[in-house]
């Protein structure tokens, strides 16, 4: 039998209860994500259930709802990967999780138990996204097998815990996973005010390294000076590898992230010192790019691909945010209404970390 919180609605066997969900019907403009009631999930056996009290925004939802990720979805289709909350009901065969105790669900995760120690997860054939390949997060409630929930002994807000989990996993693995980044390394990394950004900036210098990054406006300049960027390079008005050169004494660095690909991705290359490693993490400004190959192969430099991140990673980061090494970063607040206005700021740029949805607020 299921453990459930008791202030979760009862269920009989004809009864479905209802949560609200931010959910869309079709792709297109921010307008199609409407806030319904849907049946609220119920926790299968391993799995927690989890009331979501703060609902974290990533670029990635404006590209699915826009339908430039995936040609189609089951619809209605709920969007998010993010969330903070507690406990609510265990499955079957949970243990070690109490009702009400704070938690944070990986961003990604196998659903095959087999599949449940193969790392990275996101290369196994059962991996999934909440919000892309199963019901998200921008909702009251989420069930997720409980191998892939990560306990919250962070002290945070939920509003500031929700910012963190897809942008400091993804950023772990990216910058100390397959950038391999470590103390007295030189580290570039792209759009340094964006959500992921943000926190990559944060976990290379958590590991000890410095960072230069790069921004379009001084407003953004300023904010990735505060987080902790050595070196920031307002793109609109200076070329970031003559910049970096200057900075590693005309080598180049030992790390980029990038998160933008496109025209930047060859400039990347061109950045990276012989050996060096250029991580492509994102598309922002562009999916397609052509360089000439012998840049990488004259100074065997290494492209290296990363996508998503393990509970192992979110936990790492979390480690840091609680010695007070990485911080979150919470621009803006709004009801889960707020959801297509929320996703206008993010395609507008206009977001410096993170934006939060509250699922409970009227
Ligand atoms: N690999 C993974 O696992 C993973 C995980 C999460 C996200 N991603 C990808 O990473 C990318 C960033 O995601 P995010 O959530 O951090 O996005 P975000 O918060 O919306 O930030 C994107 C930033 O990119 C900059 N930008 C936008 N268009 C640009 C252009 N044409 N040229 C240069 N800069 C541009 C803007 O910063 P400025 O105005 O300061 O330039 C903007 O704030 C996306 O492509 C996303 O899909 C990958």
């Amino acid at each position: 039998m299921a453990v459930v919180q008791q202030d979760l609605i009862h269920r009989t066997t004809r009864e479905v209860t209802k949560m609200k969900a931010a959910v869309i019907h079709e792709f297109g403009d921010f307008d199609v994500l409407k806030v319904e009631e849907v049946p609220t999930p119920e926790p299968q056996a391993g799995e927690v259930l989890i009331k979501i009290l703060a609902t974290g925004l990533n670029r990635l939802e404006d590209y699915i709802r826009e339908g430039s990720i995936v040609p189609e979805l089951e619809w209605p289709h709920i969007l998010g990967a993010d969330a903070a909350g507690e406990v609510a009901a265990l499955g079957d065969d949970v243990t070690g999780f109490a009702i009400g105790e704070r938690v944070i669900p990986q961003p990604g995760f196998p659903t095959d138990p087999a599949d449940y120690e193969t790392r990275p997860g996101a290369a196994t054939a059962s991996f999934n996204l909440p919000g892309l390949h199963r019901p998200g997060t921008y909702a009251q409630y989420i069930s997720v097998p409980a191998r892939f929930v990560a306990k919250d002994t962070t002290g945070l807000s939920p509003e500031q815990a929700a910012t963190l989990p897809m942008a400091l996993a993804t950023g772990v693995r990216a910058v100390r996973g397959v950038g391999e980044v470590k103390a007295g390394d030189k580290v570039l990394v792209h759009s340094g005010a964006s959500g992921s950004g943000s926190m990559q900036i944060q976990v290379a210098k958590a590991l000890g390294a410095d960072v230069a990054t790069t921004v379009r406006s001084s407003e953004k300049a300023e904010f990735a000076k505060s987080i902790g960027a050595d070196l920031v390079i307002n793109t609109r008005e200076e070329d970031f590898v003559a910049k970096v050169k200057e900075w590693s004494g005309g080598q180049g660095v030992d790390v980029v992230i990038d998160n933008l690909g496109g025209d930047v991705l060859p400039k990347s290359i061109e950045a990276v010192k012989p050996l060096g490693v250029v991580v492509v993490f994102g598309f922002t400004a562009g999916p397609e790019t052509t360089f000439d190959v012998r840049s990488l192969f004259f100074e065997q430099k290494k492209l290296r691909g990363t996508m998503a991140s393990d509970i192992e990673d979110l936990e790492w980061g979390l480690e840091q945010v609680k010695a007070g090494r990485i911080k979150p970063l919470l621009d803006k607040v709004l009801p889960l209404s707020g959801a297509g206005a929320a996703h206008k700021l993010l395609s507008e740029s206009k977001v410096k970390g993170n934006i939060v949805l509250q699922p409970w607020a009227a």
